[in-house]
């Protein structure tokens, strides 16, 4: 306990030397999914790989297909204590629409609020960069005050998570001995509210595809042709509108396929958490939840799958008009899973569904952007009780164990390849807006977030996993 006192006491002393570290590394804009930004990918990956080396780990970058890895080992209490693999993602999403943002998204600034809150703003800042920091001062201080860490640690970071990890598959296979360890730690979730920690033990899957429709062999004039031309936007967005019918089912054929009803316990524990539906919408200026008829926005947002159209384009979107029939339209969608879903069926039901459509002169293409399952972790292993106590012993209120909607592919191959079970822990908020203008991450969850991963180790280390 001496031990564990000390630590904390040293995160608090060097809060602000670690928000100036994060600082640093957000500035760096390293955007998985833009080429453009493949050096600076690698400039975030040396600069893990300095920081982790200056700490007393032995850390390298690691070549892959794609953006590189980092990969950094410590000892710790040596070769019997329990062996953690910390996993997070330094890459960021693109900053677009980038006139939204109040401060430029790689110049990152803290930023005191009226209610007296504090927080770091930056692309990044939340999703994963500030997460994955929480981490790394929590070994820095450890090692710092008591030469070790309770635990055998290897970190284990990657530079293409929002690029749904292309090269990672590859990676994980050729360094399966390097990266095997007795469980693994991720910190990309959320907590359940300011006050109350969390750990997800649900995560959706993801399939990925990218659809592009031509008709005629050029862009057309349509007052010439139109009337008789086919126009790919309009064919285009008659299918998509076709994949949800008027209660907000998804009508691709066998979607539910693997789709039980939620299981009595899970649906009382969510019941536990008395969410605020309207509260939840209210932040981000809805009011109505448009989703399947008849489920709360937990079982939407949670144990229910979805389609999205994130993005389309097609014809003149540039300013002013122009009067053409395009000859290709194109979109983005995306398929949240649960349970047993399995990614390559809903692709290839997706295809069929589009291919079924299409009227004469419309051909179509399609381009794959990743999959991944569902994945459903234990409620009750020892170590997510260790953690459980440790998360809240530093919170004011107990730790509670969540869904959650968005993607974290690794997980699965965690469990598939490397049989490693995981612990997803992590200090993010609702309104952090990852992924969209003006991201940001509450000093609380950086300050608390380094303290938790302190107690969760000494937790670990203590009893096991
Ligand atoms: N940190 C998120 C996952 C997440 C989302 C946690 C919402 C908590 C709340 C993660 O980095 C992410 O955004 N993943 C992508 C994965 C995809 C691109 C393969 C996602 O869910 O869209």
């Amino acid at each position: 306990m001496a031990d564990l006192d000390s630590v904390l006491g040293c995160l608090d002393l060097n809060l602000d030397r670690s928000v100036e570290r994060l600082k640093d590394l957000l500035r760096i804009p390293s955007i998985s999914t833009d080429p453009a930004y493949a050096a600076d990918c690698r400039r975030c990956a040396d600069w893990l790989a300095g920081d982790l080396d200056a700490i007393g780990f032995k850390a390298r970058v690691a070549d892959s297909a794609g953006h590189p890895m980092v990969i950094a080992h410590h000892d710790g209490a040596g070769p019997n204590a329990p062996h953690v693999l910390f996993y997070g993602h330094y890459d960021v999403q693109p900053v677009d629409p980038v006139e939204l943002w109040d401060t430029d998204p790689f110049e990152p600034t803290v930023r005191q609020m009226p209610d007296g809150t504090s927080r770091i703003t930056g692309r990044g800042s939340a999703d994963d960069k500030g997460q994955l920091m929480t981490f790394v001062e929590a070994c820095r201080a450890y090692i710092a005050e008591t030469g070790s860490l309770p635990c055998r640690v290897t970190i284990f970071l990657e530079g293409e998570e929002e690029s749904g990890s292309p090269s990672l598959l590859p990676f994980m296979d050729a360094n399966k001995a390097e990266l095997s360890a007795d469980i693994a730690l991720v910190c990309d979730t959320n907590m359940w509210d300011r006050e109350t920690p969390a750990i997800s033990t649900g995560l959706r899957g993801l399939v990925g595809e990218e659809v592009t429709i031509r008709c005629a062999d050029k862009d057309l004039h349509s007052g010439y042709f139109g009337g008789a031309a086919t126009n790919p936007i309009h064919v285009l967005s008659r299918i998509l509108a076709d994949l949800h019918d008027a209660d907000g089912r998804v009508t691709l054929p066998g979607f539910y396929d693997g789709v039980p009803e939620l299981p009595e316990e899970v649906r009382e524990i969510w019941k536990g958490l008395n969410f605020d539906e309207a509260a939840f919408l209210g932040q981000a200026g809805l009011t109505t939840s448009s989703g399947e008829k008849g489920r709360s926005v937990l079982e939407q947002t949670w144990s229910r799958p979805t389609a999205e159209v994130n993005g389309i384009s097609g014809g003149y979107t540039g300013k002013g008009f122009k009067t053409v029939i395009a000859a290709e339209a194109s979109a983005k969608v995306s398929f949240r899973l649960v349970f047993d879903q399995d990614p390559a069926k809903i692709r290839e039901s997706f295809r069929r569904f589009v291919s079924e459509r299409l009227p004469t002169d419309a051909k179509v293409e399609f381009h794959e952007h990743g999959g991944s399952p569902a994945i459903q972790l234990p409620f009750d292993s020892p170590a997510l009780t260790a953690a459980r106590e440790a998360l809240s012993d530093e919170w004011p209120k107990a730790a509670v164990m969540i869904g959650m909607g968005g993607s974290i592919p690794v997980v699965g191959e965690f469990k598939r390849r490397l049989g490693m079970g995981s612990l997803l822990i992590g200090f993010g908020l609702g309104d952090d807006r990852i992924h969209s203008p003006n991201e940001k991450y509450e000093m609380t969850s950086f300050a608390k977030g380094q303290r938790s991963w302190a107690r969760v180790l000494d937790a670990l280390g203590r009893k096991g996993v």
